[in-house]
């Protein structure tokens, strides 16, 4: 059987990786500063992670939702106190694109409602509701159509309050940080209507954390600049170090109901020790808060590059954008300096999403492969 051809890949074979490091098969070391998407947060391979889920695999590896799990409540208990959203309940699922296909759903239920309110340049995953709220026509089949989901500019603050008006939205979903569109980022003072029109229209205002979270903006949650409190949160990728393992925080005043939501694999045994252990380490070797250290440090060498046109993102979730498409850069990049880098739909924007354990001489090194690179570009 071959493999259903879907992904473009770079010529590398990882087999190895410890930490910001990866090793092909001719042992060849590549520095990672795009983490598999944002997944890898606390590193690969660390310590505390690999006996954790190695002890969790020798005393039981997986059952179902059938049973009692202590290790969900501990892992919603530390999940509450580390993101402080102690006012939020957890659903656990597999995917970021699951999370957001359960908040959405969620919100349909508990407003009886089903249009989405989504923006421009949005990614929510490519399951139904998801995929619908992406804008993205390549990735929509027509079995997503049925989904009625109306996008906005970023700040049409105006639009919004007329769709809203209207009464028959179920949810308004938002990135804090778009990832995949190229890292725009709403203002405080947008996102704050986001929260009073859903408030004022019987909305659910659901913050898309699956890229953003877990601490890589130096706050838990990159919502959590704008001092809001949206009634649904998605979670995924860095929670569980790559682990596959997604979830959903559900604002205290939606209530669950037996059988309203459900999965056969979400919140296992393992993926809960694997997410608690990516907590106890963001925690331990206080992670989060050396972010801004780190990006204060990469924006001071930045400098150093006049190509770059602008910055986007912030903390440890950054593009660097040029004046002309990166795609041959990323190469160089990987092929010549050994580092891993990251594209997005603003195809003139590297996307850099290194692990939170990165060091700032890591960042330097990207910056003097970017010095090499792009010298000879310009002559
Ligand atoms: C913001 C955001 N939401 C959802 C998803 C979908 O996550 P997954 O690929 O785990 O389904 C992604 C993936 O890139 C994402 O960046």
């Amino acid at each position: 059987m071959k493999l259903f051809d879907v992904y473009p890949l770079y010529d590398v074979t990882p087999v190895k990786a410890k930490d910001v490091y990866v090793w092909d098969a001719d042992r060849n070391k590549y520095l990672d500063l795009y983490g598999g998407h944002a997944v890898i947060s606390i590193g690969h391979a660390h310590p505390h992670y690999l006996v954790k889920l190695k002890n969790q695999l020798d005393n039981l590896g997986f059952y179902s939702n059938a049973i009692k799990n202590p290790l969900q409540k501990q892992l919603a208990k530390k999940l509450g106190k580390v993101s402080k959203c102690e006012d939020h309940q957890l659903f656990l699922c597999n995917s970021g694109a699951e999370a957001n296909e359960n908040a959405l759903k969620l919100a349909s239920f508990a407003t009886g409602k089903k249009r989405v309110v989504a923006f421009r340049n949005s990614f929510h995953g490519r399951t139904s509701a998801a995929v619908a709220s992406t804008d993205n026509a390549k990735i929509v089949a027509p079995i997503n159509a049925q989904q009625e989901v109306t996008f906005l500019a970023l700040e049409d603050s105006v639009g919004l309050e007329q769709e809203l008006k209207k009464g028959d939205v179920c949810a308004v979903i938002i990135e804090c940080i778009q990832g995949v569109g190229g890292l725009d980022e709403p203002t405080t003072s947008f996102v704050k209507s986001i929260e009073k029109a859903c408030k004022q229209y019987g909305a659910k205002f659901i913050a898309d954390e699956v890229q953003s979270g877990f601490g890589r903006t130096g706050d838990f949650f990159a919502f959590q600049k704008h001092n809001v409190t949206p009634d649904i949160i998605a979670i995924a990728k860095g929670m569980g170090n790559g682990f596959p393992v997604g979830g959903i925080l559900i604002h205290d005043t939606i209530e669950p109901q037996y059988g309203m939501l459900g999965t056969t694999f979400g919140g296992n045994h393992l993926a809960c020790a694997a997410t608690l252990a990516v907590l106890e380490v963001l925690e331990s070797e206080k992670l989060m808060q050396e972010v801004e250290d780190k990006y204060e440090h990469f924006m001071k060498k930045v400098k150093k590059l006049p190509q770059v046109k602008a910055v986007r993102g912030r903390g440890l979730m950054l593009g660097l954008e040029f004046d002309f498409e990166v795609g041959e850069l990323r190469k160089q990049l990987i092929y010549k300096h050994h580092i891993f880098t990251g594209g997005s739909n603003n195809k003139k924007l590297l996307r850099i999403l290194p692990p939170l354990t990165v060091q700032e001489k890591h960042l330097d090194k990207l910056i003097q492969a970017l010095q090499k690179c792009l010298k000879p570009m310009e002559a």
